[in-house]
């Protein structure tokens, strides 16, 4: 796919897709890192003498204007990571947007509003694509945590305008490249979280491409379960039996080494403070649930790690809101951390949950790459093809690593 290298930018209107759907609590930003990770490549463009028009999404206003979506706060966040005054357009198209982008200078920097405010983002329709289009001359995507979303922003526009991937886009892809289609091997993965039915496309392609699997979290109750243990009141689906046998059988016929827990942390409650205990999987009483891998797991998991080159991180392992159930994961964690700052491993972490649970083991500095996508990592990892990046030239797969 075509990068910034190949753009000249000097006088150029670029309209630049950014993902700022960042996490607000009580109207204040909680996490700045996707504006940090866009700010290089809006920088990039701008000291060039481009004109950047800066469009997202922002939320889920389902195609109307709700005020609390607006990006104006947002656009003031970016301003102060860019050191840069940033004009902020109160519509993402139509007169106002083109009498901004009309009184632009070279270098200049607009942020537009909420592209959801119109039912034809989200619906791709033709006309909104080429209504944003009709305001540049350029198209940068640069929304890879959005790629995989076939909008008007993210696919549409592509189709009227010569597209380019930003500096983001072009590391997140480089970052996976190097984990999953090129590794050095040996490589692994760890996948944790809630539900085996929502992770059934990602475990059937990691098999495909990993030498070690690792499921946690309460997914790995429903693999117990499908192994014939009892699991007590932990959280599991009884319908997903026959897919957890399905995937313990494919793993052993590609040779992919399926790790699950051998020892739990349990509780008799799902609350903080609950009397614990530890047993192996094979003694999980009647009333209690499983909440996180015990010790002998963590022991297990960390010596499998110091054989890896290469591994993917997606999910906790236990629930690491609600300490004491966090240890399993910070101690899982830490070890990749270390092994990462060592040489000896490159790990590349992304996906809900993934990023908050590396930040409250303390080590989502330490990893080599963590990606700030959500559903576009698991489309990813599940081996999709993803709309926005499709359009940016070939498919991501066949991307090269950086
Ligand atoms: C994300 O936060 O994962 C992206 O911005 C996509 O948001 P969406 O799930 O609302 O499409």
């Amino acid at each position: 796919f075509r990068t910034l290298d190949t753009l000249a930018p000097q006088g150029q209107k670029i309209l630049l897709r950014a993902d700022l759907n960042v996490p607000v609590r009580d109207g204040i930003i909680s996490d700045l890192t996707r504006i940090e990770r866009l700010a290089p490549t809006i920088k990039e463009l701008a000291d060039k003498g481009g004109r950047v028009i800066v469009v997202s999404h922002f939320d889920r206003p389902k195609g109307k204007p709700v005020p609390e979506m607006s990006l104006a706060p947002i656009s003031e966040a970016l301003a102060r990571i860019l050191g840069k005054k940033v004009t902020f357009v109160p519509d993402c198209i139509g007169p106002a947007a083109q009498d901004a982008v009309a009184a632009m200078k070279d270098g200049d920097v607009l942020v537009l509003e909420n592209t959801r405010f119109y039912p034809g983002e989200e619906k791709n329709d033709p006309e909104m694509a080429r209504a944003l289009a009709s305001l540049a001359d350029i198209y940068v995507n640069d929304a890879f945590s959005a790629a995989h979303r076939a909008h008007a922003s993210t696919e549409g526009v592509a189709h009227h305008l010569p597209s380019f991937a930003g500096r983001l886009m072009e590391m997140e892809l480089g970052a996976l490249e190097a984990a999953l289609e090129n590794p050095e091997r040996p490589v692994g993965a760890i996948v944790g979280g809630a539900k085996v039915s929502t992770k059934l496309d990602l475990l059937n392609n990691m098999l495909e491409k990993v030498d070690m699997l690792a499921v946690g979290g309460a997914m790995a109750n429903t693999f117990l379960a499908a192994q014939g243990f009892s699991v007590g009141k932990s959280l599991r689906e009884e319908e997903m039996l026959d897919t957890a046998r399905a995937i313990m059988a494919k793993a052993e016929g590609r040779g992919c080494d399926l790790v699950l827990p051998v020892d739990v942390v349990i509780a008799s409650d799902f609350m903080a403070g609950a009397p614990t205990e530890i047993v192996p999987v094979s003694e999980i009483p009647d009333g209690w649930m499983a909440l996180d891998i015990g010790p002998e797991t963590v022991a297990l998991l960390t010596e499998k790690l110091r054989k890896l080159k290469t591994l993917v991180w997606n999910g906790p392992l236990g629930v690491f809101e609600m300490p004491p159930f966090d240890t399993g994961t910070n101690a899982v964690a830490q070890e990749a951390a270390r092994l990462t700052k060592a040489g000896k491993l490159r790990t590349v972490a992304g996906g809900g949950d993934t990023v908050s649970a590396l930040r409250h083991a303390h080590v989502l500095h330490d990893m080599s790459y963590v990606s700030t996508a959500g559903g576009a990592f698991l489309e990813w990892l599940e081996g999709k093809v993803l709309p926005g990046i499709v359009m940016l030239g070939e498919t991501a797969h066949d991307v090269a690593p950086l």
